[in-house]
């Protein structure tokens, strides 16, 4: 992963582009309204634990992630986060939480049929029977033809970034490319590949792992239109 994503290369530039805890707090609302007494959460694909740094102030946090420098510079920056390395399809921590939660799109990086039914299983081998699960992942692709040009502050200058997506309907992969012309003058390229599950594949999912979807929004807590959702689920069995 670290090969297609810049940010994945350097964690510290993610954690300062994507410095706000939009979905953090979106899925700290929706377990507040749909599971108020829970105590406990796991926060599969974790990242940096930027998310974990709100959700920790009301929940006892495990945070599970699958890239080794991610996890290091989590536990560098964040040192009081409990962050272990793991594979959400195969990790088994031998503990139940009232919650799991998986933000930020990282059940999108998993791409095959049988790896999301792994994770739906991790799902449910780690949230307790009645407890919930918060899911924010894309549930539509984003078709763009034009290319989008943004630019960013780094500490040393800003950076310009070129953005154009592609999408193939067979695959469910919507590509993110992204030319990066660095303030040293050096241009970067990288790809990231996200596999889009439409929500009644997520609810498909959901159910044969013993969940049922009980709500699925915007992130902003409106109604579904744009191209994430998050769905609360609770397990059943
Ligand atoms: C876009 S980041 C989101 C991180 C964090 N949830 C956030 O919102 O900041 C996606 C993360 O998913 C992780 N990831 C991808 N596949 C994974 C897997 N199979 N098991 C655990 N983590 C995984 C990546 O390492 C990466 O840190």
């Amino acid at each position: 992963m670290e090969a297609t994503n810049l940010f994945y290369r350097d964690p510290a530039l993610y954690d300062l582009v994507q410095a706000d805890s939009t979905s953090a707090a979106a899925c700290k609302n929706l377990i507040e309204r749909h599971a108020p007494e829970a105590a406990s959460l796991i926060d599969f694909g974790c990242g940096t634990g930027r998310d974990m740094v709100l959700l920790s102030q009301r929940y006892s946090c495990v945070g599970v992630d699958l890239q080794p420098a991610m996890v290091e510079h989590a536990r560098l920056v964040r040192p009081a986060l409990d962050v272990r390395l793991g594979d959400m399809r195969t990790v088994r921590l031998q503990e139940r939480a009232d919650v799991g939660v998986c933000l930020g799109n990282s059940l999108a990086y998993v791409h095959d049929n049988d790896g999301v039914s792994q994770v739906f299983d991790t799902f449910a081998a780690h949230v307790r029977p009645g407890g919930l699960l918060v899911l924010c992942s894309p549930v539509w692709p984003v078709l763009r033809e034009e290319t989008m040009r943004t630019e960013i502050v780094l500490p040393e200058g800003v950076a310009q970034i070129a953005v154009t997506y592609a999408w193939d309907l067979r695959t469910q992969i919507n590509t993110m490319h992204r030319v990066w012309s660095l303030p040293s003058g050096i241009e970067v390229e990288d790809e990231i590949h996200r596999r889009v599950l439409f929500p009644l594949e997520l609810e498909r999912y959901a159910a044969l792992a013993g969940f049922d979807v009980v709500a699925m929004e915007d992130e902003t807590g409106g109604e579904l239109v744009g191209s994430s959702a998050c769905t609360v689920a609770r397990r059943t069995r």
